[in-house]
């Protein structure tokens, strides 16, 4: 329950995804539906392979699921792994955690690389692990939504290019917000979620799939697969066909949303994140809430600020929902209490963190926290923005 007015404050979706749907894509949505197999349904399938590759920074086919992101981590792994075979996995943060997860409940030997939370994966120290054994697959968190760090993918894939090893990533959060070079960076499945800087609503998940990657899949002594085996996806994909009934009206959206980021320039949109995640982090530092982590990792889809004591990440996702109906997260992990995260992906702009800054002062100030001077949230955000 919201104690804000909802007609003087207006719900306010600021969580690092789901995120606010633009009303171009919502109205997409809403379109009638057709027949999945037909050729309406192929012509956007065909768009939107099209238009999603560039996002991906692949030639190579993208895989549509009805799934949220966590279906498609476990697609990319129950297609390549057979039980007993051996996981890198590179855990910085929840979501790294959970890929490791994943991989274990398959029946994979797991080894992990644990960096503290809020820095990111060493290519050294992955490259001296796979000295000493041989791993089917190494899997990463391109953007660590849980701490706000970006991973070094181009300083991982070097040292799988040769092998036989194959790098399994996911950009659930980041991919559409920031560069992702599959192919130059040597990613054999990355895989995303439609509701994050994709501005769909949840319930759809994608797999680019590498040459590499595919010699593996289609090997019959792999996990048992049924929905989500890419063999079957990848034998219409070229036809533009999926190969079960595929979510017609999110996918109407989904060619809204690409259409809007190509109108838009791929340069741009990732240049707008930055900008913006930049002024929103300052201003968090300037009301007294230190960035967290590394920042010459720094994501641009989330800001991620610490939270001193005795205040706590909690309080203040209470306040500012119930006073300014604004949905910001906390942490529900290690981190619970010591953290607010704060998404700046989609279709977002100056207006939007210029309102959570001065809305975020307000909580500060109510909660008894010390803000060093009236307006210098929105103040060192517009000097970061000029
Ligand atoms: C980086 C990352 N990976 C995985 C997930 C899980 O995605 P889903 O909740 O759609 O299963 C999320 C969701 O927040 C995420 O941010």
């Amino acid at each position: 329950m919201t104690n804000a007015s909802p007609t003087v404050y207006p719900y306010r979706l600021r969580i690092p995804g789901p995120i606010s749907v633009p009303e171009r894509v919502r109205q997409a949505n809403a379109k009638p539906v057709v027949n999945h197999r037909g050729a309406e349904m192929r012509a956007i399938l065909g768009e939107i392979q099209r238009l999603i590759k560039p996002l991906f920074g692949t030639q190579a086919p993208v895989l549509t699921f009805g799934s949220s992101g966590t279906g498609v981590m476990e697609a990319s792994l129950v297609n390549v792994l057979a039980p007993g075979e051996k996981v890198l996995a590179l855990v910085h943060g929840q979501f790294g955690e959970r890929y490791a997860q994943i991989a274990r409940a398959l029946g994979a030997e797991v080894d992990v690389i644990e960096s503290e939370w809020g820095q990111v994966p060493d290519p050294q120290q992955v490259a001296a692990s796979l000295d000493k054994a041989q791993y089917r697959a190494v899997v990463t968190v391109h953007n660590e939504s849980s701490t706000g760090a970006v991973t070094d993918l181009a300083g991982i894939g070097a040292l799988l290019r040769d092998r036989d090893t194959l790098f399994l990533v996911d950009s659930i959060s980041g991919l559409a917000g920031m560069e992702l070079r599959q192919d130059e960076w040597g990613v054999d499945i990355a895989v995303t979620g439609s509701q994050k800087a994709l501005m769909c609503p949840p319930g759809l998940g994608f797999a680019s799939v590498s040459d590499k990657a595919r010699k593996v899949i289609d090997r019959d002594d792999r996990c048992s697969r049924f929905y989500f085996d890419m063999r079957k996806a990848l034998a219409g994909v070229d036809n533009n066909e999926t190969a079960f009934t595929c979510p017609v009206s999110l996918l109407f959206g989904l060619h809204e949303a690409l259409t809007m980021i190509h109108e838009e320039g791929l340069p741009q949109v990732f240049a707008r994140h930055k900008r913006l995640s930049d002024a929103l982090r300052a201003g968090c530092v300037a009301l007294g809430l230190p960035a967290f982590g590394d920042q010459a990792a720094a994501s641009r889809t989330v800001v991620v600020a610490s939270v001193p004591e005795p205040l706590t990440g909690g309080a203040i996702v209470k306040h500012m929902y119930e006073n300014y109906n604004t949905v910001i997260a906390g942490a529900r992990n290690k981190l619970s209490g010591k953290v607010i995260r704060i998404g700046t992906m989609g279709q977002i702009s100056e207006a939007d963190i210029l309102t959570d800054l001065h809305y975020l002062e307000r909580t500060l100030t109510a909660l008894g926290h010390d803000v060093p001077t009236p307006g210098c949230g929105v103040a060192a955000a517009m000097a970061s923005l000029r």
